[in-house]
């Protein structure tokens, strides 16, 4: 069976660096803890607004990283450029929306589909991995795989938030679908989006997937049990759902 591998999102250590100007805490350090901890790779959103992650945080990520950073990126022109500056492992091209709290729905690759060529084109003919953040949907899938895209990365944002158990598993369902889509049109499939220690397990038993990136929660957590600890407990509970289906 596959490592399923863990991309920690440390967006939301800016987010609290912002809060107050300055520096602390770095980004950075939370990345080489996260490293420490078993990280198989980090995650950065550069938003248009700068919300959270800025660009210094990108350039000293891209530049001291020893694990693959995942730039998280909308498609524009802007954004375009940076990638193509700092030539990160991968580029997840997400939607966004100005007054939106946190990347709301994928991106409609099936409706952008033209829109959506020339950042793919570029990213990859500079060597950069592209992914796609989309819904758990066929029609988004199969636009993916006629992009050219080498990874999606499935919004798990309405299974986590699904009010009652039934919904739940109807969701997981759709994502458990998807992911063997994917693996039919030889697109790598990743996860995310508002995962925690509660709702990990599930998503990470399906075997096709490859990684799962998960930020909001680790960064609330550690506010109670350190980072170090929260990364390596999200760790063995990944672990320990492919380890069960194995
Ligand atoms: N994947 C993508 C594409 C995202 O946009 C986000 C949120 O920035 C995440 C994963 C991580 O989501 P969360 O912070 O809820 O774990």
């Amino acid at each position: 069976m596959k490592h399923l591998r863990l991309g920690v999102n440390i967006d939301h250590v800016a987010t609290i660096r912002n809060a107050r100007g300055g520096v602390h805490p770095d980004p950075l350090r939370a990345a080489r803890i996260a490293e420490a901890a078993g990280a198989d790779g980090l995650t950065a959103h550069l938003r248009e607004d700068r919300r959270h992650i800025s660009d210094g945080d990108i350039t000293r990520l891209a530049k001291e990283l020893t694990i693959p950073l995942n730039f998280e990126m909308a498609a524009t022109e802007e954004m375009l450029r940076i990638a193509l500056d700092h030539k990160p492992h991968a580029s997840c091209l997400v939607p966004e929306k100005r007054e939106e709290r946190t990347t709301e729905g994928g991106l409609d690759v099936a409706g952008g589909h033209n829109m959506l060529q020339s950042y793919v084109t570029e990213l990859k003919s500079a060597k950069i991995r592209v992914s796609l953040f989309i819904e758990a949907d066929q029609r988004q899938l199969e636009a993916a795989a006629r992009l050219g895209a080498d990874i999606v990365e499935i919004h798990a944002g309405a299974y986590c938030d699904a009010e009652d158990g039934h919904r739940r598993q109807q969701e997981l369902e759709r994502i458990r679908k998807a992911a063997a889509i994917a693996e039919d049109l030889g697109l790598e499939c990743h996860a995310g989006h508002g995962l925690t220690f509660g709702t990990v397990g599930p998503i990470a038993a399906i075997p096709t997937i490859a990684e799962l990136n998960i930020g909001h929660f680790l960064i609330g957590e550690a506010i109670f049990i350190g980072l170090e600890n929260a990364i390596q407990k999200m760790r063995n509970l990944m672990d320990d759902a492919r380890k069960a289906v194995a």
